[in-house]
């Protein structure tokens, strides 16, 4: 397998679409998944070179994620004219997600049974986040940081964020989906910045994260991934209820019932999809 499924990326590295030295071609730098951004890290001008570079890529490279523009601006259309029409894309992200409607509209431009990611970022999009990923295109919803907080005002308080985080988590997993995909750190330099949003990220039922600079990545895939004991666990769970008959079991002093398998079974799936793209991690 070549790239990591939207069920199951954990970091999501974000590179302009204008800059096509910075494309993936025949391996990923490590990420889960590669998202060519059309959007906010294109400037107003260069959005025609952006979607220039985008049309030259070739059926042979590795899928991406593109992030078009949002429903509201003007350049929507367009980019959806050009993404329908190109090779090799993995899925598209929508920014400023509001509406449900803003995802079945774009659905409609492309090609049947692209996947969706809706990228919310406004107290609409935040208020509407069930309907939204109940959309038959939605395979995940994603924060949109920034932009929310320029939206909100609001400050460094973890509290002043629990409600909107907490709502994109139960809204993903109500509608069927993945837990979210958390919006990017925005320290470039300092790593140990990302560890601790991730950490908190996942302590929070968030599943994945932006990144924005390729030094984001290994943190965001450890932050994301169970530790080896915790996956040797679960690997033993499983071996000993393969011959219980669907019956609660004692795995090291402890009772295993159909949750707690079901976790060992999800932590197993996530490892091998995760293995099969970028190999076994290196023993620590
Ligand atoms: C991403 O688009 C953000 O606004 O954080
Ligand atoms: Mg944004």
């Amino acid at each position: 397998m070549r790239y990591v499924d939207a069920r199951h990326a954990r970091s999501w590295l974000f590179t302009p679409a204008d800059r096509p030295d910075r494309y993936p071609a025949r391996c990923r730098p490590g990420a889960d998944a590669v998202v060519l951004d059309l959007e906010d890290s294109v400037a107003p001008g260069r959005k025609d070179i952006a979607r220039h570079h985008l049309a030259r890529r070739g059926p042979d490279e590795i899928p991406v994620w593109i992030r078009v523009n949002g429903r509201g601006s003007a350049q929507w259309r367009d980019d959806l004219d050009i993404v329908a029409r190109l090779p090799a894309v993995a899925g598209v992200m929508l920014p400023k997600t509001e509406h449900p409607g803003d995802l079945a509209a774009t659905a409609a431009l492309l090609p049947e049974g692209t996947e969706l990611i809706a990228l919310l970022e406004t107290c609409l999009g935040i208020e509407n986040a069930f309907a939204i990923a109940s959309e038959p295109s939605a395979v995940a919803l994603a924060f949109g940081v920034a932009d929310f907080r320029r939206e909100t005002g609001l400050g460094d308080a973890p509290e002043a964020w629990a409600y909107p985080r907490s709502r994109l988590v139960i809204a993903s997993r109500a509608a069927g989906l993945r837990g979210p995909i958390d919006g990017p750190a925005l320290h470039l330099d300092d790593v140990t910045v990302v560890q601790k949003e991730a950490a908190r990220g996942r302590e929070q039922g968030f599943t994945g994260k932006l990144c924005l600079h390729p030094a984001q990545i290994a943190p965001v895939n450890a932050a994301f991934s169970p530790d080896p004991a915790h996956l040797a666990w679960a690997r033993r769970v499983l071996e000993q209820a393969a011959g219980s008959d669907g019956a609660a079991i004692r795995v090291d002093g402890e009772m295993i019932d159909r949750p707690r398998l079901d976790h060992a079974r999800d932590l197993v799936e996530a490892a091998a999809t995760h293995t099969a793209v970028h190999g076994a991690p290196a023993p620590s």
